[in-house]
């Protein structure tokens, strides 16, 4: 099977990025990174990208108008280095639902929180004041509306007497390094599709969650 052409969208720090470059520098992942894109020219995750020799792009938003006139421009910087799956890590920006539904099926998500649970941000803050006792983090199928994409993968971790929403951050962090590159490869060789509005799983990957133990 061809590698897949993947693009990681960034607004910041890249650190899920930088997990998705190393698990995909594996001739036997089923996609490669071609490109680490940024809303941000000083996103700290293209220079990791640039170490790591992948090509990096930057759509700065505040250099348009409109969030049609962005999105055109992001769609432009996909289709010329040929992407077939688009990662969205830590990218802070909300999408047009036109550009989301050209990627419909080809475009994921990471967010921090066990959803649909915590859409949205400050998400472990929101677990703590909620008094969750399990907390964690999903990958989704990105569709028009914010974080509510059909789910393909979550890892779950209990929520300790103490935590805080640092604590929980650095936790979950962990998790989503492990959980992202795992959902990148189901969707990369076919196992994790979208049909409709729900994923349907083949191969030997099992639509499993995971529960760990605080580090
Ligand atoms: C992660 O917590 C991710 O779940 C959320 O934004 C954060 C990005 O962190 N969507 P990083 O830039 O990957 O370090």
């Amino acid at each position: 099977m061809r590698r897949r052409r993947i693009a990681i969208l960034i607004s910041g720090r890249g650190s899920n990025s930088a997990t998705l470059m190393a698990a995909a520098r594996s001739t036997e992942f089923p996609g490669e990174v071609v490109l680490v894109m940024s809303n941000r020219p000083e996103a700290e995750g293209l220079a990791r990208a640039r170490e790591a020799g992948i090509a990096t792009g930057v759509v700065d938003h505040t250099s348009y108008n409109d969030r049609e006139s962005f999105d055109e421009a992001l769609h432009a910087m996909l289709e010329a280095h040929a992407v077939d799956v688009v990662c969205l890590a830590g990218f802070m920006r909300v999408l047009t639902d036109a550009f989301v539904e050209r990627w419909a099926g080809r475009m994921i998500n990471i967010h921090p929180s066990l959803l649909p649970l915590f859409r949205g941000t400050k998400t472990h803050q929101r677990a703590l004041d909620a008094g969750v006792l399990v907390h964690g983090c999903t990958v989704h199928f990105v569709v028009p509306e914010l974080d509510a994409g059909p789910i393909i993968a979550q890892a779950a971790i209990p929520v300790v007497p103490g935590d805080t929403a640092e604590a929980l951050s650095a936790r979950v962090l962990a998790q989503e390094h492990l959980l992202y590159p795992r959902a990148l490869q189901m969707v990369c060789d076919g196992s994790a599709t979208l049909v409709g509005e729900r994923v349907v799983f083949a191969g030997s990957w099992a639509p499993t969650g995971s529960m760990r133990s605080p580090d």
